[in-house]
Order: structure tokens, then sequence, then C-alpha cells
């Protein structure tokens, strides 16, 4: 329960190590106090008390310390919510009421017909936040509704940390100085995108074990915007929401409402490695599915053979894959319609005829009788152009009039807003799972929005919003419908990887980049926010057959994605005897460990930067290190691992080399993996004695 003071206007959130606190003035203004250790009710007081600067009249003492700053008046901030209606532009609001329950509190304000809720809910030391908007009055048009503003307190020299990429390189991390004036990631491609993470996080002198750290990050998996602004007087807001734009989200007509998406927010005082700690543990905890259940070692056979798919062949990699202690048998792309290229098929979600007569009962029924489960692979919000769907459909995808319809990989965007689309979309997934014993559904999203127009809807159109929220429904009708299936988010990759998806999928396809030298950066990066829970990683085929041809051995590839949720997508049938063998033992030591990758705490000991990097994973007296060494130079001996997350008092057996080693000696002085030459490898294994 929030802690409030005697007048009802200043509140207090408390988390485990943290503290959020807000006051209201006398005249309706919603500052923001305090995020950071915790504090009482009455410090709280003592800084609502404190007078704002004398700013007057180029600067106003408002910016930069209001909780949701609307547009209108003396403001000259990016406002969080920026609306109009036919007579007026802005908001003027009054504050009404506020309710607090449990772990949430929320703040009601109203300006004529339009009332602005912001609902805080803290859940261990993260903040959740997100804003309702419901109208009673004449129509308004939400040019901006932004879900949450954060407000760091005075420092000096933030750095701000964010995770940027692009096709095949999505999640890298870059650390930079922030400087006056705004950066502004974000999408404007109607998924969240290879390009940016919706999380950014900001320090002064944090390192990866010490020192406070702000993050944010944001459940939206449409198009989106976080601002993080620098302002003249030094202070740090940050912004962020549904849509990039700031030039129409929705109309809202009286007794409509609109809900933002949440923003979530963390404070951390143990560094970038204790932040992401806690944004795991509050993933695990509250966003995704059934994380206490660990995520089986999949295969998958898209990298194996692309579009030239037939059952007899699927089945022949089923048996490979469950001979090496595979638990789950995917079949990718290529098994229903026409979809023998990119060419044809998509939105005609029935097996082909040719390739599976009999349908995909008997496959599955196969799989099942190895002992896997059985999954497959869609792409429902798209159509190519060389379908019946769309041969039937044509107006069912996102059009303008009179304008060219641009494809993406030979496909085009269905207008998920329309009723008649979900609706077909629902029927058809739902008879598809009814129709085979289907365990596990990659979907995925090839291409970006371009021409996102609907023909019949007036501007602003809800199309953009609307798409996300029906793939959301779709994806919680179906959960709910069919509860023993698994979903998967992809989009070419990493493209579609948020809080929000991840609220309803079960794991996320982390890049199309199964390099296993280049995944060490991508999931490093994908480590600072997201537990390696949800990250799946394949072993595939040397020379790569993706991306660059590099060569690597089974050791490097297996143990670079062991630190995720293990799959496996090479050509089996290619694999020689001893490969395979070797595999198996590799599946083998996988299923041994997994209960610390994907539910330990993770530590990343050294960064992959060119030389030697590792991660550790700590569950209670048990842990696991995973290193790897890209590169020996000068013969010079590869440095000790000095180890995170154990008992200085206690001794650790390791499993690989039998040798007993004190706790302090491992936290102090460290441990050698043993790593040389190029490429190579190693896991650890402690375990308290
Ligand atoms: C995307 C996915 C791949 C694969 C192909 C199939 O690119 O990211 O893993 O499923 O589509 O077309």
């Amino acid at each position: 329960m929030p802690d409030i003071s005697e007048d009802g206007r200043t509140w207090l959130l408390t988390g485990p190590t943290s503290g959020y606190a807000i006051h209201l003035t006398d005249d309706h203004e919603l500052l923001h106090l305090h995020w950071g250790p915790r504090i009482t009710l009455a410090d709280a007081e003592a800084l609502a008390v404190r007078p704002l600067p004398d700013y007057w009249p180029f600067e106003s003492p408002l910016d930069g310390r209001e909780e949701y700053p609307v547009e209108g008046g003396p403001r000259f901030a990016r406002p969080a919510l920026s609306v109009r209606t036919q007579e007026r532009r802005g908001t003027e609001w009054r504050f009404e009421a506020y309710e607090a329950e449990d772990d949430a509190l929320r703040l009601r304000f109203r300006d004529g017909g339009l009332a602005v809720t912001l609902h805080y809910r803290m859940r261990d030391d993260v903040v959740e936040r997100w804003a309702t908007l419901d109208n009673d009055g004449p129509e308004v048009e939400l040019l901006r509704a932004d879900s949450a503003t954060w407000t760091l307190p005075d420092r000096d020299g933030w750095r701000l940390s964010q995770l940027h990429g692009r096709w095949a390189a999505e999640s890298r991390l870059v650390r930079s100085d922030l400087t006056y004036g705004e950066k502004v990631i974000g999408s404007r491609r109607g998924h969240t995108g290879h390009q940016h993470l919706p999380w950014v996080a900001l320090d002064t002198d944090a390192t990866e074990e010490r020192g406070e750290v702000y993050g944010c990050a944001l459940g939206w998996s449409g198009s989106w915007r976080i601002a993080v602004a620098q302002l003249p007087d030094a202070r740090v807001q940050i912004t962020g929401g549904a849509g990039y734009d700031d030039s129409g989200l929705l109309r809202l007509a009286a007794g409509e409402s609109f809900t933002t998406p949440v923003f979530a927010g963390l404070w951390s005082d143990g560094g970038y490695g204790g932040a992401s700690r806690a944004w795991h543990a509050y993933q695990r905890m509250y966003v995704i599915p059934d994380a206490g259940e660990d995520r089986p070692v999949l295969f998958n056979s898209w990298e194996a053979t692309e579009f030239d798919i037939s059952e007899e062949q699927q089945r022949a990699l089923a048996r490979r894959a469950a001979d090496m202690g595979v638990e789950l048998f995917v079949v990718d792309d290529g098994w229903f319609g026409a979809r023998t290229s990119d060419r044809a098929g998509l939105g005609d979600w029935t097996p082909n005829p040719d390739r599976f007569p009999g349908g995909l009962k008997p496959l599955a029924d196969h799989v099942h009788g190895l002992g896997m489960r059985f999954g497959i692979w869609v792409e429902p919000e798209m159509v190519n152009p060389d379908s019946d769907l769309y041969r039937a459909h044509p107006d069912w995808v996102q059009h303008q009039t009179g304008r060219k319809r641009v494809e993406f990989r030979n496909q085009l965007v269905l207008n998920l807003a329309r009723d008649d689309v979900r609706d077909y979309l629902w029927e058809r997934l739902d008879a598809l799972l009814s129709s085979a014993p289907i365990d596990y559904v990659k979907w995925d999203f090839n291409r970006c929005f371009t021409d996102a127009g609907w023909p019949e809807e007036a501007y602003p159109q809800r199309l953009w919003v609307d798409h996300v929220r029906s793939l959301y429904a779709l994806l919680d009708r179906l959960r709910g419908a069919h509860p023993g299936v698994d979903f998967e988010s992809c989009s070419g990759g990493g493209g579609r990887i948020d809080l929000g998806v991840m609220s309803r999928t079960d794991q996320v396809w982390t890049s199309d980049n199964t390099d296993p030298l280049d995944r060490l950066a991508i999931q490093h990066g994908f480590s600072q926010i997201h537990p390696a829970r949800v990250m799946a990683a394949w072993v595939t085929d040397s020379p790569n057959t993706q991306l660059n041809g590099r060569v690597s051995t089974l050791r490097f590839r297996f143990v670079s994605a062991m630190a995720g949720v293990l799959g496996v997508g090479g050509d089996l049938t290619k694999w020689t005897d001893d490969e395979l063998a070797e595999a198996r033992k590799w599946v083998s030591l996988y299923k041994e460990i997994r209960p610390l990758v994907q539910r330990g705490d993770l530590y990343r000991l050294r960064p992959p930067q060119g030389g030697p990097s590792a991660v550790q994973y700590v569950l209670g007296g048990e842990t696991v290190v995973l290193a790897w060494l890209e590169a020996q130079h000068y013969g010079e001996p590869v440095p000790a691992l000095r180890l995170r997350g154990l008992d200085p008092t206690a001794s650790y057996e390791c499993r690989e080399t039998g040798e007993v080693h004190r706790g302090a000696v491992l936290l102090h002085h460290g441990v050698r993996a043993g790593l040389s030459g190029d490429l190579d490898a190693a896991v650890l294994q402690l375990r308290r004695i």
C-alpha cells in the first residue's frame, strides 16, 4: 500500500530497495519528488515543501519536474500528452481523486470531458506506469499520449545506454554521454523493430557491479518512441509511449477510451549487472507466462531446408534431432499453401497437399512418437499477392486508394484493425491448431508497414494502434483456447521483442544471425534487459550458411547457444556420426545446467570485446560459467575469471576438473577456464560442498 500524507497530496511507493514519490500542488500540478533508494514519507514531505526555482520568464520551473507534462500553459518541455478538440489544443486539468490499493496508485485529473488517469504499480523495484484517457465530451484527437515521463535526480554527467541494431545485428549495446537536447529512439515501422529495443538506461558512474542505474522499458509491439531529454538546467526526463510522431494517434469520440501501454522503470544501485538481474527477476515473476517452467531444447528446420521441404525429409531430420536429445521439433516456413518460395502462399494456412498429403497430423504423430513436441511456423499478419486469400480479399491489406502497394519480401501487411480480418485469422489459426497435435507456434512478422492506410477510415487512423491490439487479442484468445500450445515471437529474428509481446509468448527469436561469435555481442546486449529464459539461440552449420561463412567448432557453437534457450538449426542430415555424438553430449550437458541458465541470476563476467568473455549463472548453491575466447594474441595467458554471487566462506567443487575452490578465492582471484587459441569455449560447473 502506498504511503500517503495526511493532506492526501504526497504519495510514496516503496519497493524492497527503492522508493518513488510524487506530490500534488495547490495549482493541480503533479510534481515528481523522488526515485531512488527507499525514503520515508517524512523525507518525501520534506522534498515536497522545497520551493521550485524562480525561473520566469524564459524558463518554466515546471519543466523537468512534472510527472506527466501536458501540452499548454507555462511548459516548454516535451509534453507526454498532446490533445486537441474542435475548439482548442492542450490540456488544463484539475485533480479529481486518487485511489490506492495494494501495490497500486491511481490519480485522476479532468479537463472538460476528458479524464486522465495516471496509473502506478510497484512490482518489487520496478514501477509500472501507464495512463488512461476517458472521453465523455466532444470528440478529442489524441495527437500524442505517452505512457509516462520519468524524472531523474540532479546529477552531473549522465550517460545513456541503448540497444541498437538492424536485421541480423540486433541488440548491440552502446553507451554515450548525454548532452543538452533530446535523444530520440523508436520505430515508425509498425512493429518494435530491429533498430532499437524499447529500453534505455541512465547512469553517471556505474560499473558492471556497482553504482546507480535507472532503466525504462516499454511494453508495446507497434511503433513507439522514447525521448531522453537533457533540459537547459541539466535536468533529465525520459518520455515514452506508443506511436512515433506527434501527428495523431487516435480520435476519441464521446464514450471512448484509450489505455497506453505500460512503461516500466527500475532503479538499482547494483551497477549494470544488478539492474539487469532485477529486470530479469521482474520479467520472470510478472511478465513471462509460466516462467517457472524451463524451455525445451528445440530443433528448427529453417537453415537446414529453407523452402525446400517434404514430409519424408522432416521425418529424417526429426529422427536425428530426437537421437540428439532434442525435445521440440519445429517445422519452419514452407509447409502450407503454395509456399515453395517467398513469392507465394502466405495467408493460406492449410498444409500443402503435395508436401503433406495427409496434412500435418502424420508428421506430428511421428514427432510425438519420437518423444518430442511438435511445432510449426506461421506469419498470420501477412499475405503474398499470389495467394488464395489475397485473390479473395484484395481490400484486406493496408493500402491507400490510388497508391502503390509496396511489396517487401513479396508480401503485404493485412489490416488487422478490420474485424473481418481478425475473425478470419482467429478461425484459421484455431482450426489449424485443432487439426493436428501442435504444441508450439513460431509467430513471425517479416516486413515493416509502408502504406499503412485504410481507405474507409478518416485520419488519424486507428490502424497503427489496433494492429497491435488485434495481435495481442489473437494471441490471448489462442492461448486461452489452446492452453497446451507455446508461442515464440519472431520478426525476421529480433524485430519484435518488448515487454508487451513477451507477456503473451514463451520465448523470442533473438536474431536471424546464428553465427556463434556475432551472437555473443547480440546476447550481451539482449541480457541488459531480458533474461536467458526467453532468448532462443540455435547451433547451426559451419561454415555459417546464412551470413558470413565463418568456420567454428561444434564446441564453440554449442557453448555460445547454451547461454540462452538452446536450439539446433543445422542440416543434421549432413552432420557426421562423430558430430552427432558430440552434439548429444552438449545437449545433455545443457539439460544439466538449464535450470541455472533459465532461472538463475546472470553475472556478466567479461563483455565480448575481442578477447575472452564470460557469463555466469547462479542458482542456490550451484553455479555455471560459460566462457569464450575470440582470439588469443602474443601467446599471452588468458586471464582468470573472477566469479560473482558466491558465498566467500563456502567451498565449491568444479565438476569438470574435480578441483575444490574456496569461495573467497573464486571471488577475488578467479579461476582459469583453460581457453586458448581462436574461437575456443569452455563450461565450468561448480557446486557448493
Ligand atoms: C524469418 C525468420 C526465420 C525464418 C524465415 C522463414 O526470416 O526470422 O527464422 O523463419 O523467416 O521465412
